[in-house]
């Protein structure tokens, strides 16, 4: 069994005291759920307050991004260890939109995945396709490429750490969301791809999160795919009410 895992990927938005007001309304409403893996990644700025305001609670907290030295002269960046000293369990690593505009690649996510796995991080390693390329009869091309090339020389010990997000880039922020169909095809092609780089068993035990314009109105249809197992919610995760309906949404399924 597969416990789902619903994070929030806060994107660049929140101040600090924006932040606290959200996750205080989170804890709150969510203190009772205990069948779901609750996860906010809010932007570096936030992740001290944020580690104070949910310590002792049933939310986790996620980096949105990470880089693969120790430490040393790397002018802007922060490391897997900075993260787990601030409070972190996760990081998500290898986003569409670091894809598109930081020049992040198939290389730098496995050294960034090896970095966040010998600190004890748990990495949400992002693959999906654009639309040209759904529309090119690519998409299982590129999660090929995303999958095998971002999984290089991981063991089969670590792998059973990692999380997958299948995020469509074509529903990212769009309103667009895949079709429970369209989602499980492609989650099920992940998990096929999982059971060659790894085996059968190890492939079973890894989570695949869905991410692109998750609601609560599709949250429950999509969760009941067989090889969905959790959402990585954007726009959805800003607001407490929405996050919420998400996660105690999720909360009812049974697969
Ligand atoms: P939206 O939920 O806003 O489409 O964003 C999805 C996403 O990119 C999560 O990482």
């Amino acid at each position: 069994m597969r416990k789902i895992i619903i994070a929030g990927n806060w994107k660049m938005y929140k101040t600090i005291k924006d932040g606290q007001e959200l996750v205080v309304a989170l804890r709150r409403d969510l203190y009772q759920i205990e069948n779901i893996d609750i996860v906010v990644c809010p932007p570096f700025t936030l992740l001290a307050y944020l580690a104070d305001a949910l310590e002792t609670s049933n939310i986790k907290i996620g980096a949105q991004n990470v880089y693969w030295q120790e430490e040393g002269a790397f002018t802007g960046e922060v490391s897997s260890k900075m993260l787990l000293d601030v409070g972190c369990s996760y990081v998500i690593i290898g986003h569409s939109e670091r894809r598109q505009f930081f020049g992040e690649t198939n290389e730098t996510v496995n050294k960034k995945i090896k970095a966040a796995l010998k600190n004890g991080l748990i990495p949400i390693i992002c693959v999906g396709e654009t639309l040209v390329e759904r529309e090119a009869g690519e998409t299982f091309k590129v999660l090929e490429d995303h999958v095998r090339n971002g999984l290089v020389d991981i063991s089969t010990d670590d792998a059973l750490k990692i999380i997958i997000a299948y995020e469509p880039v074509w529903a990212i922020g769009t309103g667009r969301t895949a079709s429970p169909q369209q989602a499980q095809e492609a989650h099920k092609y992940i998990r096929g791809l999982l059971v060659k780089i790894f085996n059968e068993d190890v492939a079973s035990q890894i989570r695949i999160q869905y991410g692109g314009s998750v609601k609560p109105e599709n949250t429950e249809e999509l969760m009941k795919q067989p090889d969905v197992d959790g959402a990585l919610v954007g726009g959805a995760s800003l607001k407490a009410d929405s996050f919420t309906e998400i996660v105690k949404k999720a909360g009812e399924v049974v697969k």
